[in-house]
């Protein structure tokens, strides 16, 4: 049998068919179930090791695989990123402390469909300023959801999220984005978390892709760190994430990595 000819925009961003969706959303909801699996478990005294093998195990539980595993020489279930951490944080020894906040961003593959989601938690009780940033961080990621229909572009995307932001005297990190996927991990388009109105490749049913903005309290700046891969603030300020893998449809968009139990902000994390 013939395998079925991909379609791609001129941009070239791949379009996937209506029963794509099914696939993405089995890839999503295992992602997301995993991290509502994750909230009980983050507790001032646990390292961040300790949650990525529990990623692993459950993982390895639902017979899917991870993506981050092999990718890129990266070695883990997950990325973890503690307070000035902005992305890429390698689970490992690190304590968790009483008002830690960190994001656990978690991607896996279910019969070839990738789901990526992330989230924030907090270890203990969350700390006034970090509970705006994670507000702000949230409601800027849903707005930029929300901005998604077929003929908006992905600068009314950027728009939407840097502008919100910006009105509550944050800062959008510019070094890292959102991306496409679907049977591959990234691909075309880059999602960029800023930008101008109307600017950018045009939104079509069948397009799949993230969104994952980056907030930080004080100024957009990164660097990457000596071990390749973690991502700080230049200023040491605090930064918070957020991720939902989405597809785009005829009037809007299916949002595949909802949280099956409410649990995706982390004042509703450990309600039962
Ligand atoms: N899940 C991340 C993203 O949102 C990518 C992590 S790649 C890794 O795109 F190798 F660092 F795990
Ligand atoms: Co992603
Ligand atoms: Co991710």
């Amino acid at each position: 049998m013939q395998k079925t000819r991909e379609r791609l925009t001129k941009d070239g961003i791949r379009l996937y068919s209506p029963e794509d969706f099914a696939g993405m959303h089995a890839a999503g909801r295992l992602a997301a179930e995993i991290l509502d699996a994750l909230a009980p478990l983050v507790q001032p005294g646990t390292t961040t090791g300790a949650l990525d093998a529990e990623i692993e195990r459950r993982v390895n539980e639902a017979g899917a695989k991870s993506a981050t595993i092999g990718y890129k020489g990266y070695q883990h279930a997950s990325c973890i990123s503690v307070n000035h951490v902005v992305c890429h944080g390698i689970p490992g020894a690190k304590v968790l402390k009483e008002g830690d906040i960190l994001n656990i961003d978690v991607t896996v593959i279910v019969d070839g469909w990738f789901g990526d989601t992330s989230r924030m938690y907090v270890a203990g009780k969350l700390p006034r300023k970090a509970e705006r940033l994670i507000q702000v961080t949230h409601d800027a990621l849903m707005l930029g959801i929300e901005t998604v229909r077929p003929g908006k572009t992905f600068g009314d995307i950027g728009h939407a999220i840097q502008s919100y932001v910006e009105r509550n005297r944050m800062s959008v990190v510019r070094d890292f984005c959102g991306h496409g996927l679907g049977q591959v991990f990234h691909a075309p388009p880059n999602v960029l978390h800023y930008g101008r109105p109307g600017t950018g490749a045009v939104l079509e049913p069948g397009m799949f892709f993230t969104i994952e903005p980056m907030v930080n309290l004080g100024r957009p700046e990164t660097k990457v760190l000596a071990d390749d891969w973690t991502a700080v603030t230049r200023d040491k300020s605090l930064s918070a994430q957020f991720e939902h893998s989405i597809g785009v449809t005829e009037n809007g968009c299916e949002i595949f990595t909802l949280s099956p139990e409410g649990r995706f902000h982390p004042t509703w994390a450990n309600q039962t």
